[in-house]
């Protein structure tokens, strides 16, 4: 028997179930007299709907109905009873719900029938008319009729205008980014079956099986008990998942319309149709001294949002606390357009920011002629300059130190155009990432079964990051158990209560919960034990003892040892239980937390072509103690190849004619494959922290992609002298106004 310690590369526990399709997501869990909705959507981007002609659709064979405002079952009328966990400002959209449309592509009618075929067949029949208005779909056109976004910025602090001003050094230039869809793998599904009873389980594809029960609950005036959710695997989610979207509500209205068990998925270009990553406009005025040590940060950034919610998300916190800086300010604006809100994606926020941040932090480096990394070290901070707290933890030196030294940058020459291959510009460029710490509270059960074997549960989900595994592992090896002896059970939603699994926190909050149910147990089992015949345990105390081959020993004499079988016989009952709930430490308030990283980056230019590749990447992650090196790389490699997309590729193109997204398919819509990624290496760097949470885990799902853009960005630059400030690098932009020879 092997007892696995966390670090380790660890393979997923649900590796096998995956690989060999065992694993059923949302749309594959199926029923006797299952039926199949098909979403319409709205062709128009703003109007009313005057009427639908559905008498086509429902005259096909297999259609049994057709729902939208005009027939659909009661539901709720409060905004509040649309709100979730993930919920922006303001009305949260309400599908079916009235003629109003708010924006193109949003669903007005579903079809039912016996087949999810005839169901889009019979869709494409719908005749919808509308009575269309003139909409607004473009931020450029847009940027003067922007409100101030309400979200508490860290304060302003000096002046940072009269600084700029006034400093030997300055840069200012502004940075555009493009909308990018989350694009999972498996696209949104539910599957609602309709009990007997009149209760439903639903298959949801979420990051949340608890907000999309709470989130249905009271849109349809359900009582607890009434719904329960499941998911036990999601097929990338991205935070695509972390509201629940329409064709859960869909599903649902069916069957309790229909008292029948109903499948809604919706196609790829249908997850054009919510939130994404907002289009932003970023002004950046950076000054330093002649040493390089800041003067002045201003940040301004402008993003998209919907007429009905402000979605907002960390995109200036970074600037306020990554370096340095006596004179910091900070501006956020929203448009509103007629467009659906914006979606938390993969470091929401900090990926934008950190994008308009780093790359003006490389144009002051030339701007100063000091090298770009070494910029960076000149102003680096143990404590917070936002806050004025320390940080529990912040190896960005070593960062800086251990990924420069794997790429080799000492070797760079600091001027563009400097470094060829042929007829091919090679750049070498870098930046920071940063990514918060946080800890939500959580609660999780540990039961201990007379065979030896541990359960731990908790509600919360495994979107592909591994949670699955290094919960497993946290369990296993506090009672000393090989994994093979331990179930970790999550997505469902009658389990103990989880946050969302989203912010990189899982690990901090649902391991801590883990941890804290296992210690529980521990002592639970040892007091039982000691009151068990003869036991040679009798005066043993946590201290003195260890857990290891299914049972208990003494430290001071191991052969004295009781098996947890043992202790379960003797107790007189088949299983011992422990549930609690961890709760972030006051301690962590008075530290600030966070995840650092450097990124070095070098990309070949094609002289000709002006085609970009990103030959090298090489990250150095300082996230605390890293539970799982195989997950944990994945994660970040994961984060990597995203960000390469960001950088060069993902744009969500809008036809600002028309309001509605051109490019929704994965043909039109591009991202990195294979032939685009070449060497990736991760390094984690040691870092130990007791402020974090008790694991001393801060949490790698986000920090990867964090960084990689501005990176690309001043390695073009560094490649072939041209600053391109607007994401993706395309090869037009690495061209426009002349030539690269
Ligand atoms: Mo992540 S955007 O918190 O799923």
């Amino acid at each position: 028997m092997t007892v696995v310690h966390l670090q380790k590369a660890v393979p997923r526990v649900d590796g096998p179930l995956k690989v060999t399709g065992q694993a059923l997501y949302a749309g594959e869990f199926s029923v006797p007299d299952l039926a199949f909705g098909f979403v319409v959507n709205a062709t128009i981007t703003k109007g009313r709907l005057l009427g639908l002609d559905v008498s086509e659709a429902l005259a096909q064979p297999g259609v049994i109905e057709v729902l939208s405002h005009l027939n659909r079952p009661k539901m709720a009328s409060y905004d509040e009873s649309y709100t979730d966990m993930d919920a922006a400002d303001g009305k949260p959209f309400r599908p079916l719900y009235n003629d109003r449309i708010l924006y193109s592509g949003q669903p007005i009618a579903l079809v039912v029938a016996e087949t999810f075929e005839a169901a889009r067949h019979a869709a494409s029949l719908i005749r919808a008319q509308y009575s269309e208005e003139a909409h607004a779909t473009d931020l450029a056109q847009a940027r003067d009729q922007a409100h101030e976004a309400p979200m508490e910025l860290p304060e302003n602090r000096g002046d940072a205008p009269a600084a700029w001003a006034a400093a030997p050094v300055r840069v200012e230039a502004e940075y555009h980014s493009a909308a990018e869809f989350h694009n999972p793998m498996e696209t949104h599904a539910s599957t609602v079956i309709y009990h007997k009873d009149g209760k439903l389980t639903v298959h949801d594809k979420t990051q949340g099986v608890q907000n999309s029960a709470q989130f249905v609950s009271s849109i349809f005036g359900l009582s607890e008990g009434d719904v329960k959710v499941i998911s036990p695997f999601v097929g990338g989610a991205f935070g695509s998942g972390l509201r629940p979207q329409y064709q859960l509500v869909l599903a649902t209205m069916a069957a309790l319309q229909l008292k029948r068990s109903v499948r809604v998925t919706l196609t790829r270009q249908q997850m054009f149709t919510f939130g994404y990553r907002p289009e932003t406009y970023q002004q950046l005025k950076l000054a330093c001294d002649r040493d390089g040590k800041l003067q002045a940060i201003d940040h301004s950034a402008l993003g998209i949002t919907s007429r009905f919610e402000d979605f907002t998300e960390m995109v200036l916190v970074w600037s306020a606390s990554l370096y340095a800086c006596p004179n910091v300010k900070l501006a956020y604006q929203l448009a509103a357009l007629d467009v659906y809100t914006p979606l938390d994606m993969r470091a929401p926020g900090a990926v934008l920011g950190v994008y308009a941040l780093e790359s003006a932090l490389d144009e002051l480096a030339y701007a100063a002629d000091i090298d770009p990394l070494e910029l960076r070290i000149r102003n680096f901070t143990d404590v917070d300059p936002a806050k004025g707290k320390p940080y529990s933890s912040k190896e960005l030196l070593e960062c800086y130190r251990q990924a420069a030294e794997r790429f080799g940058w000492e070797k760079r020459s600091m001027a563009p155009r400097s470094m060829r291959e042929g007829n091919q510009l090679v750049g070498w460029g870098m930046a920071t990432g940063v990514w918060e710490a946080m800890q939500q509270p959580a609660t999780a059960k540990a039961v201990m079964n007379i065979d030896g074997s541990l359960v731990v549960a908790s509600a919360t989900a495994d979107i592909g990051t591994g949670t699955y595994t290094v919960m497993t592992q946290i369990a296993a090896e506090n009672l000393g158990l090989p994994l093979d002896k331990v179930a970790f059970k999550l997505g469902d939603s009658t389990l103990p209560k989880a946050p969302l699994e989203g912010g990189s926190f899982t690990v901090s909050s649902v391991g801590t919960a883990v941890k804290l149910a296992c210690d529980q147990l521990r002592q639970q089992l040892l007091d039982a034990a000691k009151e068990m015949d003869d036991s040679p345990l009798a005066k043993a105390e946590l201290e003195q003892v260890v857990f290891a081959d299914g049972g208990i020993s003494l430290k001071t004499d191991p052969p004295q040892h009781v098996d947890f079988t043992a202790i379960l016989k003797a107790s007189g009952s088949p299983s011992m239980e422990t549930l609690a709930s961890a709760e972030p430490a006051e301690e962590r308030d008075n530290y600030a937390t966070g995840t650092h990283s450097a990124v070095f980056v070098e990309v070949k230019v094609d002289e000709d072509f002006g085609s970009v590749q990103v030959s090298r990447v090489v990250t150095a992650v300082a996230a605390g103690r890293i539970l799982n090196l195989k997950t944990g790389e994945n994660q970040v490699a994961g984060g990597i190849v995203w960000g390469i997309g960001m950088g060069l590729q993902e744009e969500g193109m809008m036809d600002t004619t028309e309001g509605r997204w051109m490019n929704h398919s994965l043909a039109e819509y591009h991202f990195p494959v294979q032939a685009d990624i070449q060497q990736l290496e991760v390094i984690f760097v040691d870092e130990h922290d007791e402020i974090v949470n008790p694991l001393g885990a801060k949490g790698i799902g986000e920090i990867g992609i964090v960084g990689v853009a501005p990176a690309i960005a001043n390695a073009i630059f560094h490649a072939t002298g041209k600053r391109v400030r607007d994401l993706p690098i395309t090869l037009d932009k690495v061209f426009a106004d002349e030539l690269l020879h």
